[in-house]
């Protein structure tokens, strides 16, 4: 990932390499911080390519809520939306990602966040992305935070420690980690959302023990408008079996097909039809090449001229 030019930090742009935090902060020990990832798509028009970002809106709505998930007093969408968008243009990005974070500065030590100093800061970077085809999972022996220890929903700092042992866990044994949640129903993979296919019908563990992600959302809207329909609900492991394709969404990763769990093979073990069409049904929509959606879903894309 490269640099950007500049970083907006608590109500100023500021050099990138000038972006910086003291070293008591809040956030760096005990993970009070709440964050969103973000894409900006090159979009053709004509012979023009102007940068969009995906879904602006709706992530700050999910950080807005995150914020108030830590007791943090929200900023208004539309404020946060107009700083993203200078900020892209002032960076000039067409193909990148937006990084917002919130956090608990520093003014003394303790772990109650009551009092303490709110920053806000928001990155945004070139960043052409490798996407891989097809990965294989492995479950991974920790589970998911269950949502009796932390508000699910919020995407906390903190939480993604889970995230990292998972990752550890299945490290040399697969591409990424699949995590149960605490009940033992899949729940999702340490930073992408799963779905599997069984004919033309997609299913997908439920909300209330994952991150409801963005991308996940999309491909329901997606799948629909090729008349594949999804249903939500808890899914066992043993299940995995009989179904005939799996495969993660995510906003860094999009959607990648899942040839194997746990060393077993999903359908034949190969990029399963359903997965090709809604991958690259994706990849039109985000890049502004599917023209039915990217008109019925207007609201979806903020275009920077
Ligand atoms: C734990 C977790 N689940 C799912 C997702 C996918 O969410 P989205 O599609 O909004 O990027 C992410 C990525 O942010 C994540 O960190």
């Amino acid at each position: 990932m490269k640099k950007g030019k500049y970083i907006w930090m608590n109500g100023k742009f500021v050099k990138w390499n000038d972006a910086k935090v003291h070293v008591l902060t809040h956030a760096l020990h005990y993970g009070g911080s709440v964050y969103e990832g973000i894409r900006v798509y090159p979009v053709r028009e004509g012979r023009k390519v102007v940068p969009t970002i995906f879904r602006l809106d709706d992530h700050l709505k999910r950080f807005v809520n995150s914020m108030a998930d830590i007791e943090m007093k929200p900023v208004p969408v539309a404020r946060l939306r107009k700083v993203i968008m200078e900020l892209v243009k002032k960076n000039g990005i067409k193909d990148g990602y937006i990084r917002p974070i919130a956090f608990y500065g520093y003014e003394r030590l303790g772990i109650y966040w009551e009092g303490l100093p709110v920053q806000i800061s928001i990155a945004a970077m070139p960043w052409g992305v490798y996407l891989p085809k097809e990965m294989k999972l492995k479950t991974s022996k920790w589970r998911r935070l269950s949502p009796d220890s932390v508000k699910i929903e919020a995407k906390v700092g903190g939480y993604y420690i889970n995230s990292n042992y998972a990752t550890a866990s299945v490290k040399g044994q697969a591409d990424e980690a699949l995590l149960l949640d605490h009940d033992g129903f899949i729940a999702e993979a340490a930073c992408a959302n799963i779905f599997f296919v069984k004919g033309k019908t997609l299913y997908t563990p439920k909300r209330g023990t994952i991150l409801p992600g963005l991308t996940r959302d999309s491909i329901i809207e997606l799948a629909r408008s090729f008349g594949f329909k999804t249903v939500e609900k808890k899914i066992r492991p043993s299940e995995i079996a009989k179904f005939d394709e799996a495969f993660t969404t995510g906003t860094a990763t999009e959607v990648t097909a899942v040839v194997k769990i746990d060393n077993k093979k999903i359908g034949n073990g190969k990029v399963g039809d359903v997965t090709a069409v809604l991958k690259d049904g994706f990849s039109d929509l985000v890049r502004g090449q599917n023209v039915h959606m990217n008109k019925a879903y207007k609201k979806w894309f903020h275009k920077i001229y």
